[in-house]
């Protein structure tokens, strides 16, 4: 099983913030925002990870990251010229993927759920993770059958058909740079994940799970600050037992310690 991170984009959300660095290098409490989803993979025993960026900021992701070593894990780069969209990634990352089956989380999600077993257990087609919110109209949105079956997925409907949002991790098989090569740019000139999550769809080969714990999109102002005052709650111990925070980081210049978050 072969990593992802999306840590390219521009951010725009965020400006003036990221006119001068990069969303995903912003802080979340005590720590840059990509050690959240990289901890994700790594939690799951996930040690091949490519990480995208965009061109003016790849410097920056090299000098915090490094080649992984002191991650315990193995780090690849590779730019993305254009913010074109999450499913290129598949096209960019095609060598790295090399037939392998791979999990994508995107640099600016937080998650406290521990995702290995169902990483570790994902066999054929692609699995989205959705989670209930309240203002679905922002997101992609999950309709399901009482089973769980997905039944579709809509890229920012004005009618959400229910509250499941597609939250910003992925796991698919070996086949999904084929289905990638087979996706348009959309009206707004991106390889939309959404699209290939339909691909997989029409072929009956599309599952979701729900997430349990927390999760938080850092891309607004608002999410950016919650993540920082959920992720400081529990480091001081302050909301114990409502989520399993319970994740280690290691911190790969100060220290060699691991650090609970
Ligand atoms: P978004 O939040 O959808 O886009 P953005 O980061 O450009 O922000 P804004 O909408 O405020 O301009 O991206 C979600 C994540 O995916 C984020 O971590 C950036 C990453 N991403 C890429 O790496 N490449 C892309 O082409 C896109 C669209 C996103």
């Amino acid at each position: 099983m072969k990593g992802f991170i999306l840590a390219g984009g521009s951010g725009t959300r965020l400006h003036p913030l990221t006119k001068v660095t990069s969303k995903q290098l912003l802080p979340i409490y005590d720590k840059p925002m990509i050690y959240y989803p990289l901890n994700t993979l790594l939690k799951a025993g996930i040690k091949d990870i490519l990480i995208i960026v965009a061109p003016e900021r790849s410097g920056d992701f090299l000098n915090l990251l490094g080649s992984g070593k002191e991650f315990g894990a193995r780090f690849t780069y590779e730019i993305q010229d254009k913010p074109s969209g999450i499913a290129e990634a598949f096209i960019i990352g095609k060598e790295f993927i090399k037939g392998d089956a791979c999990t994508l989380i995107l640099g600016d999600n937080i998650f406290t759920d521990d995702f290995s077993e169902v990483i570790a257990n994902h066999k054929e087609g692609a699995k989205i993770f959705v989670k209930e919110v309240h203002d679905p109209e922002r997101f992609g949105v999950i309709e399901m059958d009482d089973a769980g079956k997905v039944l579709s997925i809509e890229e920012k409907p004005a009618n959400p058909k229910s509250n499941y949002a597609q939250t910003g991790l992925y796991i698919y098989d070996d086949k999904v740079v084929e289905y990638a090569e087979k996706i348009k740019p959309s009206a707004r000139l991106e390889y939309e994940i959404t699209d290939l999550n339909n691909l997989y769809l029409a072929d009956g080969k599309l599952s979701a799970e729900i997430v349990k714990g927390e999760w938080i999109d850092a891309g607004t102002f608002e999410s950016l600050h919650r993540a920082s005052v959920i992720v400081r709650e529990h480091e001081l111990g302050m909301n114990a037992g409502s989520s399993n925070l319970e994740v280690k980081i290691k911190m790969p210049l100060e220290t060699k310690e691991d650090v609970t978050v």
